[in-house]
């Protein structure tokens, strides 16, 4: 078989270990314009006692691996106290660390070795709600309509007849009274059912996601003053910057008469609505916090950062991060991009002449704790309606792994060539297919019970990470985890995948330590491409070429050759679903 030059590109650049020497993270205040940031989905990363939930000390103690993996941050998701009706994003203290997670203590221990291994922490900050065991709600439970304590929620009587029977946990809460039994305005909650549930005295309160999960009314000043707080807690500790949840979301208009949806609500999370003017979706006014945010950020040396979890159109996604308001905004349009060279083409295009308008550059991300693996979806035909698809356990239709694998490895290097910021999702890095048969009895997602088990939600993209070939949970913690893993799980693991050239890990390991090398290289230069191949250049550092067809191209390049996606592609042809890295050769010369 003749050798391939790609692949010995690939295979002779292995990573060197997994300590501190490969490391040089970004140092400057720019260092978020052109990172590569980690989520850790703290409950599935790594846990250290026992209780089969990640911890802040199991994700200490992986700081190695990070750090060796070559990324500049870490995004830590919620790990604040909370009842955990949704996964942590119902936070009851916003100022303390769950003990399930750990406590403030090694909170600061893992901020110290973090910034020791030259990573910065991004922490989740989640002010569209809270928990409804957060003692404001308790205490609006607990007090008059109309009373202060309630204003700080959306609280409303009802329309309609009198009285009927309350719904929603909190109608355990509180006494009876007048109201009416039809709720306010049918708007629909993003996890299934009424945005609107009722307490005993028979008024309403608004929420967009469970009924857990009270909407805050950030016209309340009270509201704005303790997120400040709340923010200058985590700054003045040391963190690098917040993740904000669902940032779009914070501002309503819910002067009477309130105004239909027209379904909207009903989209999949984080898909822009149609119509402009919604009541709850990406006001002009949100963007008055994010300008009193971003002074905070900017007073602290050196200056904190904040990215956007905002799911609007790509028109209105720039304002988040015009100048004096958030560094960056999640991208999730490349997320959602049919595996086709135009379409990626168009959203490169896009994202990166929206970006460029504000100042600033796109982020790119491929997978997080809310969408299905993209290993898995890339297996699946164009057009699987993923929610059907989780509800016949990933059986109908059956994904082509092999061919998701191929993908996910071209993506990644797709993704990981271009000007701006990757977030990458925990176990990305290895290659984790979505879990897609976890048993009914397992799921903790609130969708799954909100919509009468119409959904199956977002746990199988969140089982624990494998960090070893065997015992038990597979290196995730001393016990099971609280998802099962699937049998087999242990050969993802970081240790199975460790030093073979062909592996995920060694992928990501040697594109990110080439990457350090395509900074402050900011333009891409679209390159004469074969038809369904995407190819592009930065600089003088850097040619990408992709594949997107099902068949092979010939490699026109005169670069030199440096990472290939397919160690096996064959010689001047790039593969199907292969990408490739190389070096451009000089023009005219
Ligand atoms: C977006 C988060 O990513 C998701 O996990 C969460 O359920 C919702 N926001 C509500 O906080």
């Amino acid at each position: 078989m003749q050798e391939n030059p790609l692949s010995r590109a690939a295979a002779a650049r292995p990573a060197q270990g997994t300590g501190l020497t490969l490391h040089e993270p970004a140092q400057d205040a720019d260092w978020w314009r052109e990172a590569v940031v980690y989520q850790v989905y703290v409950p599935s990363f790594s846990d250290s006692d026992g209780d089969g939930m990640g911890d802040l000390r199991g994700v200490t103690a992986r700081l190695g691996h990070l750090a060796g993996l070559g990324v500049d941050a870490l995004w830590l998701t919620p790990f604040y106290p909370s009842p955990w009706a949704d996964g942590g994003y119902d936070v009851s203290d916003y100022r303390d660390v769950d003990p399930r997670h750990g406590t403030l203590d090694d909170f600061r221990e893992l901020l110290a070795r973090a910034h020791g291994h030259g990573l910065k922490i991004i922490i989740d900050i989640v002010p569209n709600h809270c928990s409804d065991q957060h003692p404001w709600f308790v205490e609006a439970l607990a007090s008059a309509p109309g009373s202060a304590a309630r204003d700080r929620f959306h609280f409303r009587d009802g329309l309609g007849a009198p009285p009927g029977p309350p719904s929603g946990p909190a109608a355990r809460e509180v006494g009876g009274g007048p109201g009416g039994s039809e709720p306010p305005a049918d708007w629909q909650s993003k996890f299934g059912g009424g945005a609107w549930s009722r307490t005993r005295d028979g008024q309403w309160y608004m929420h967009i996601f469970a009924a857990e999960q009270p909407d805050l009314n950030w016209e309340n000043p009270e509201v704005a003053a303790d997120f400040e707080r709340t923010l200058r807690f985590w700054l003045d500790l040391g963190v690098d910057g917040f993740r904000v949840d669902v940032a779009h979301r914070l501002r309503k208009d819910l002067v009477p008469p309130l105004r239909a949806t027209h379904g909207n609500d009903a989209a999949p999370l984080n898909s822009p609505p149609q119509g402009d003017n919604h009541p709850f979706w990406d006001r002009d006014e949100v963007h008055e916090i994010y300008r009193s945010w971003r002074k905070v950020l900017d007073a602290y040396e050196p200056p904190r950062i904040a990215v956007a979890e905002a799911g609007v159109s790509a028109a209105r996604l720039p304002m988040y991060t015009r100048p004096g308001e958030l560094h960056q905004a999640f991208n999730f349009f490349h997320l959602r991009c049919p595996w086709d060279a135009r379409s990626f083409r168009d959203v490169i295009d896009t994202s990166l002449g929206g970006a460029r308008s504000v100042g600033t550059l796109p982020t790119w991300v491929l997978s997080n704790h809310d969408v299905v693996r993209h290993v898995t979806r890339y297996g699946l035909p164009e057009g699987t309606d993923l929610n059907e698809w989780l509800l016949t356990d990933g059986r109908e239709p059956a994904p082509d792994l092999a061919r998701g694998r191929r993908r996910a490895r071209a993506a990644a290097l797709l993704t990981l060539a271009l000007p701006g910021t990757a977030y990458l999702y925990q176990g990305e890095e290895l290659g984790l297919p979505e879990v897609a048969d976890l048993p009914a009895g397992a799921l903790r997602d609130p969708m799954w019970e909100r919509t009468g088990h119409a959904q199956k939600g977002r746990d199988g993209c969140r089982v624990p990470l494998p960090w070893q070939e065997d015992g038990p949970s597979y290196g995730f913690g001393p016990s099971g985890g609280w998802l099962p893993q699937p049998k087999g799980w242990g050969g993802f693991s970081a240790e199975a995948q460790t030093g073979r050239a062909d592996s995920f890990l060694e992928l990501y390991r040697t594109a990110l330590r080439l990457r350090r090398g395509f900074r402050g290289s900011e333009g891409v230069e679209w390159l004469p491409a074969e038809d369904g191949e995407v190819a592009f250049r930065r600089g003088g550092v850097l040619e990408c070429r992709v594949n997107l067809s099902g068949r092979p191209v010939p490699l026109t390049s005169g670069g030199e050759p440096l990472l290939s996606s397919d160690v096996g592609s064959g010689e001047g042809m790039l593969a199907p679903d292969t990408a490739v890295w190389l070096k451009p050769a000089v023009r005219g010369g």
